[in-house]
């Protein structure tokens, strides 16, 4: 399998903007790598135009071996406006972009889809699980039903808009070392939920027979970069799956390397989550002895509240650009 010999990862699309925060080497003083911040003088200076967040998230990841380089879009954001705005705050040109990779089909993670496809202007490849376009709503507790909100990821209107689904339930190579985790193993006992009674509040999902059935998000799948020298850097779109047992799949496909970081969604944000979820999940990475802890989008604050002071821990701004390797 190819490494990587370096990855620059750029948060696209996020919850939170903040200019006030540093740039900084790494946080535990490895030295192969460093973390830059879309910033105070950036926001200021009239020269640019500052960023935005929404509730959603986006990583340009950008893998390079001699001197090849792959561009993998990992989720482009809710709404499409907020991702294209940040592309062009960034200088990151759309039709540059050589994959796309979808973590599940849910609007925050591919709700910027056919914007992006439209200013990329050439067919390129989206990555996702055939399960990820089958009709999904919520029950809310007060017995409201939402619409079906997954209608817009159907795979012939992505084909429509120019992009090529690429179905999977399996890793997919994307180039350089990064591939898709494909389908995650449920293992781990606290990241699974409890058993499923119909017609409470949750989230459904029909199936290809036309059965109703809890929405387990079973098309989530994480992105990993094996980087030479440095280890796996693993990207949780949601974590429905559980962060945990996202990288539990990655070691399961590169076998025991060091893991170097993780960032993106950890879906501990509910505030129904049991505290105790969020202090497992927290020691579950220590033990993984994942160095750089990055809880971002679906995270919650008390995952922030846990994890702060800890020097594994990053906080997420849109802007944040990660470098790893030589
Ligand atoms: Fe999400």
């Amino acid at each position: 399998m190819f490494q990587a010999d370096s990855v620059t990862i750029t948060v696209l699309v996020e919850n939170q903007v903040d200019m006030l925060l540093p740039d900084q080497d790494s946080p535990v003083d490895s030295g192969d790598h460093c973390v830059s911040r879309w910033g105070l003088i950036e926001h200021f200076d009239n020269k640019h135009i500052p960023p935005q967040a929404e509730n959603g998230i986006s990583f340009l990841v950008e893998a390079r071996r001699d001197r090849h380089v792959t561009k993998v879009l990992f989720d482009v954001g809710l709404t499409g406006s907020v991702l294209a705005h940040n592309m062009n705050v960034f200088g990151v040109d759309p039709s540059s972009i050589d994959h796309v990779a979808i973590s599940h089909g849910h609007p925050d993670h591919f709700g910027g889809i056919h914007k992006f496809l439209e200013l990329a202007g050439r067919r390129i490849p989206v990555a996702t699980h055939h399960d990820a376009e089958l009709p999904r709503y919520a029950l809310m507790g007060d017995g409201r039903m939402s619409s079906v909100y997954n209608s817009a990821f159907g795979f012939d209107a992505i084909e429509e808009s120019g992009g090529r689904p690429v179905l999977s339930r399996d890793p997919l190579d994307l180039g350089w070392g990064v591939r898709t985790t494909g389908e995650i193993e449920r293992k781990t006992a606290f990241e699974v939920p409890p058993p499923f009674v119909s017609g409470n509040p949750g989230l459904y999902q029909v199936s290809r027979e036309g059965d109703v059935r809890r929405d387990d998000v079973m098309d989530e799948m994480g992105l990993v970069i094996d980087v030479k020298d440095v280890g796996l850097i693993i990207l949780t779109g949601c974590a429905h799956a559980g962060v945990v047992n996202t990288i539990l799949q990655a070691k399961k496909i590169y076998g025991d390397k060091p893991i170097r970081a993780v960032m993106g969604g950890f879906h501990l944000g509910f505030p129904t989550t049991p505290q105790q979820n969020v202090e497992l999940t927290v020691d579950a990475l220590r033990d993984l002895d994942v160095e750089t802890i990055m809880p971002m989008h679906c995270s919650g604050m008390r995952t922030h509240a846990h994890l702060h002071g800890d020097k594994r821990y990053l906080q997420p701004a849109v802007g944040t650009v990660l470098h790893f390797g030589k």
